[in-house]
């Protein structure tokens, strides 16, 4: 695994001083980086339909940009041109890994692994991202650029590129494999590629309101909970009909504000929600589907990795109760199993050690069964 080496501070340092308020660049936050996707791999990831891609190029000062799948790169030059590929921590396990060198942020934060290819001059603009985004150098160099919060205007500068006005750096680096830069949300940045070079950004997020809601909209219907009316027994005369009085708009406030009350609710469409992936996973469901005894044996001699991308969580609030949501789904087992679900949902790699009482129960056995047959975990062999 790599391991993240943050030299100049520490860990609480960064989180305290750093994270959510202030770029910084990290010199070797990886000594000794080796590329995990060679550009080759990730020009092939891009032609695949299901997966997310962009080719960024600047023509005579115009930009241009255009989504994947793509069938060909040989018309694209040697200058001025870069690759843009989202989520492989879904299709490459050595990318997933690298996303644990950064799980001191809990995994519900974590968005995707975006990769890109960048010949010289190449780059995606000057722009603001609404995350948190790690980018970790890979082989070449690159300049980045890394400007103040603040009102910077945005503009369409072609149909799928958002950018930003010239901005003052206050970063501005040369970035060689092994480096990191931090950039919070709001800050203007622009990286340009000195030498074919390969940049790994390691993304967080977290969801506005009103996506939340729309969700919790959602999980209600799907559940058919939030059905209760509002009970106005002893209503007093209404004068103006027209009227939503104070009192009735307080009643229907208090309506709604029950369900964000429940606690057990809210737990449960929590869970869920955020467990949803973000997009395809890489499932490779075993050909000859394993039964429970096959499970336990083959325990015995490996451990068991999470497909890059699945998202398994718990809360605080009801791991206790042996409740923990998988891809969307929640899963309910007895107390004995709980060491084992904060052990499946905290690390990405897992043996029979770590499951421990939980291979003694059958419903957790069963439903272990069905991830792995399914291809949520594989056998590390
Ligand atoms: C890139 O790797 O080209 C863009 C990364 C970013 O700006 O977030
Ligand atoms: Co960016």
């Amino acid at each position: 695994m790599l391991t993240l080496q943050l030299n100049q501070f520490s860990l609480e340092d960064f989180l305290a001083n750093y994270w959510q308020q202030k770029p910084v660049l990290i010199r070797q936050g990886f000594p000794g980086w080796q590329d995990l996707i060679s550009p080759d791999e990730l020009a092939g990831l891009a032609c695949e339909p299901q997966i997310e891609s962009r080719l960024i190029c600047r023509k005579a000062g115009q930009w241009q940009a255009q989504n994947g799948p793509f069938e060909q790169y040989g018309h694209l030059g040697e200058r001025d041109w870069t690759l843009v590929v989202q989520a492989v921590d879904h299709w490459s396990p050595e990318v997933a890994a690298l996303v644990q060198a950064f799980m001191f942020i809990p995994q519900w934060r974590f968005d995707d692994v975006m990769i890109s290819y960048a010949v010289p001059g190449g780059g995606v603009g000057p722009h603001i991202d609404l995350y948190d985004v790690f980018i970790c150098q890979g082989s070449g160099r690159r300049r980045w650029r890394v400007g103040e919060r603040g009102p910077h205007r945005q503009f369409v500068a072609h149909a799928c590129l958002l950018h930003t006005d010239p901005f003052e750096p206050v970063i501005d680096a040369e970035l060689t494999a092994g480096d990191i830069l931090y950039i919070p949300p709001g800050f203007p940045h622009d990286g340009v590629t000195l030498e074919h070079s390969m940049s790994f950004s390691v993304g967080f997020r977290s969801q506005p309101a009103r996506n939340m809601i729309s969700g919790l909209a959602d999980y209600l219907i799907d559940h058919e909970l939030g059905t209760g009316l509002i009970h106005d027994p002893g209503r007093p005369r209404q004068r103006h009909p027209g009227q939503i009085n104070a009192s009735d708009f307080g009643l229907i406030r208090q309506q709604m504000q029950a369900v964000l009350s429940d606690a057990a609710l809210m737990a449960d469409f929590t869970g869920a929600m955020l467990s949803v992936t973000k997009c395809e996973l890489d499932l490779q469901a075993l050909e000859w589907p394993l039964n429970s005894a096959e499970l336990l044996s083959r325990l015995q001699q490996a451990a068991l990795v999470r497909t890059g991308g699945l998202r398994c969580l718990y809360l605080q609030e009801n791991i206790a109760q042996g409740i923990c949501y998988i891809d969307g789904e929640k899963y309910v087992f007895s107390a004995g199993c709980v060491p084992a679900l904060i052990n499946l949902c905290d690390q990405s790699w897992i043996d029979a050690a770590q499951l421990g009482e939980a291979l003694q129960d059958m419903d957790f056995v069963e439903a272990l069964l069905g991830w792995v047959n399914k291809g949520y975990w594989y056998f590390d062999e």
